[in-house]
């Protein structure tokens, strides 16, 4: 299978700039302490097979029902991922060709509701995404959008509000999920408030779907209308979107990805996509991802022990909010002054923000990256650490050097993929 992968001899050869940009981003994944919560390293076999010449196939259609000729060997890739896909959540149905996330979660708006429909979805300031409702998204511009929010008080979902407004808005959708709240949800009641005003349910697991596969998460799958997915983050695949939902919305969801909003499927990622499910059936991916939480906890606790505020108190996944306010601090300045250091974040809105989201009043962190190179509790103890002298040292160029240079060593103690 000699042709079967690229070479990046040949690459190089080729196109020394794209090659030259590929070698420094690897530099950077190596050196650069990554606590991006949405971003994984793939395993070799991952990036194998979504590298592979699967890429050249045309296939549109699905498998066994195709328009083009010589799909045998992608229809057997695409059986497997669904196959496993199935095997991992419990589905009745499951379609692994969305592009991504966002994909995903338009087909399976689109496959029951019509533009100008109501939906009912965690607002993208209070830990939702995009794809949720937000204005500048198809979502927003598509829908009546009713967001909901977290309590003020507690900083996590209070079910009886969500009940209130569900009550008042009587959506056709209610869409549960986020990409920063980190705290279980509770999908019966959610099931319970949908039933209760005939709304569907839709729940985006993009983010916890790693920690849901290993059942260290409550699984939505019995509950919903509807489960969507990104393959990329904790779940650690290729970048790529899932959708799963009941056998009765089966042919609408199929119809409405291809042909409804794709043409033909990334075959080559969803060759990677069936490589990482079967990883996550594998008892490693459940070491993996008790890791991560175990991970989380320890960064939450040490960042609080030092005088922190974690949004929500704390973390029941791979991810935590840290409330910059009472420090004096944005979330922008952190950003950079971490980014300075070699430690990578992002700037977040907190619950009830008073700042710009270009400048927030908190950072995100996730424990899946680290956790994949075998960073452990100490690792994470050393990590507060380093946190927290960038805070402190934010305007002192020569200590976040020192710290950068630390930040380095730690990371070159670690492989890029650790076997659990
Ligand atoms: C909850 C949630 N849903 C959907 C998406 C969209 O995924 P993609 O970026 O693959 O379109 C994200 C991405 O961050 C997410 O956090």
């Amino acid at each position: 299978m000699k042709d079967a992968v690229g070479s990046l001899d040949a690459l190089k050869a080729s196109d020394p700039a794209v090659y030259a940009a590929i070698a420094a981003e690897e530099e950077r994944q190596r050196d650069k302490l990554i606590l991006i919560a949405s971003e994984n390293f793939a395993s070799p076999a991952v990036l194998a097979a979504q590298g592979s010449l699967m890429t050249n196939k045309y296939a549109e259609g699905y498998p066994g029902k195709r328009y083009y000729g010589g799909c045998q060997h992608v229809d057997t890739v695409e059986n497997l991922a669904i196959e496993r896909c199935k095997q991992i959540f419990g589905a009745e149905h499951v379609n692994v060709q969305p592009h991504a996330g966002s994909q995903a979660n338009m087909a399976a708006y689109l496959s029951v509701l019509k533009p100008g429909d109501t939906i009912l979805g965690m607002d993208l300031a209070q830990g939702g995404h995009l794809t949720h409702g937000s204005k500048v998204n198809f979502s927003g511009i598509l829908f009546r959008v009713y967001p909901y929010g977290v309590d003020r008080e507690t900083e996590t979902v209070n079910y009886d509000v969500v009940q209130k407004l569900a009550e008042e808005c009587r959506p056709r959708m209610l869409v549960v999920g986020a990409s920063a709240y980190a705290r279980t949800f509770d999908f019966p009641r959610f099931q319970q408030i949908a039933k209760s005003v005939g709304a569907y349910l839709l729940v985006d697991i993009a983010h916890i779907a790693g920690l849901i596969a290993a059942g260290l998460h409550p699984n939505p799958v019995p509950y919903a209308d509807f489960v969507t997915t990104t393959t990329h983050k904790t779940l650690r695949g290729p970048r790529g979107g899932v959708v799963m939902c009941k056998a009765e919305h089966a042919k609408a969801v199929d119809k409405f990805i291809f042909p409804g909003i794709q043409g033909g499927p990334f075959m080559h990622v969803i060759a990677a996509k069936a490589v990482a499910f079967k990883e996550a059936l594998s008892p490693g991916f459940k070491r993996y991802q008790q890791q991560v939480i175990a991970n989380a906890k320890v960064l939450a606790q040490g960042l609080l022990d030092r005088g922190y505020k974690i949004v929500s108190g704390g973390t029941d996944t791979h991810l935590m909010l840290m409330n910059l306010t009472n420090k004096g601090i944005t979330g922008k300045e952190a950003d950079a002054a971490l980014d300075a250091a070699g430690i990578i974040v992002n700037k977040n809105a907190v619950p009830y923000d008073e700042k710009p989201p270009a400048v927030a009043s908190g950072i995100r962190l996730g424990t899946p990256l680290v956790s994949t190179r075998g960073m452990m509790e100490a690792e994470m103890k050393e990590i507060v650490g380093l946190i927290d002298r960038v805070l402190q040292h934010r305007q002192d160029p020569a200590m976040l050097e020192e710290i950068r240079t630390q930040a380095k060593a730690l990371c070159s103690r670690f492989p890029f993929f650790h076997t659990y």
